[in-house]
């Protein structure tokens, strides 16, 4: 029998909170972008529901003002981070990023950013594939725990350092499915 999971022990960000910053932030996006061709590049594995509901918060922003119409394709890369003893932390690519960004506008898209190696690593990787531009957009923003400096476009909020879980983070792969965001209570 595995072992229980601990349960989140309050939600920190509800749902209604979560669509309603995800519809500011597809329309903020549909005006930066408006006419152009943009590449929505999902960090796997959790910001897979961030990702799907900031595409359609994008669509969202186009039926409210077609005027802004931005053309949107989806790419997904997959990073490994690991500990090891001579590195504070080292970030390993696991799938994606082609030639086929070459000269073309990339929103990398987060759940988070904690100690800013995964997004730094992403940045100096994708810059390699001669991107037109490349900017970042997160949903969760934990500066207390930054060790390396990153620039983010797009924030959806700024959380204090707390562990948490639900809208694609996960603890032992588990939570992802929760709608809102929770603490969860490490015993
Ligand atoms: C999480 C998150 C970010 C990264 C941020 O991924 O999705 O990609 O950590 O941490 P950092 O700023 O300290 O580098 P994780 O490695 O947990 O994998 P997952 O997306 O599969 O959950």
């Amino acid at each position: 029998m595995p072992a229980t999971n601990p349960l989140p022990e309050s939600v920190l960000i509800s749902e209604s909170h979560l669509q309603n910053r995800i519809h500011e932030l597809g329309a903020q996006i549909a005006t930066d972008y408006e006419n152009q061709e943009l590449v929505l590049l999902g960090v796997l594995r959790g910001s897979v529901i961030f990702f799907a509901d900031l595409a359609r918060a994008i669509f969202s922003a186009q039926l409210e003002n077609p005027v802004k119409e931005v053309r949107l394709r989806f790419e997904f890369v997959q990073l490994m981070s690991y500990q090891d003893s001579t590195k504070p932390s080292a970030v390993e690519l696991i799938r994606g990023g082609t030639d086929y960004l070459e000269q073309r506008h990339i929103l990398i898209v987060e759940d988070i950013v904690d100690t800013g190696h995964t997004l730094k690593f992403l940045h100096e990787h994708l810059w390699t594939l001669k991107p037109k531009t490349i900017k970042v957009c997160t949903l969760l923003d934990k500066p207390s725990q930054r060790q390396v400096p990153v620039a983010i476009d797009y924030t959806g909020f700024e959380i204090p350092d707390t562990f948490v879980v639900g809208y694609g983070l996960d603890y032992a792969q588990q939570y992802r499915n929760l709608p809102y965001i929770a603490v969860l209570k490490l015993i």
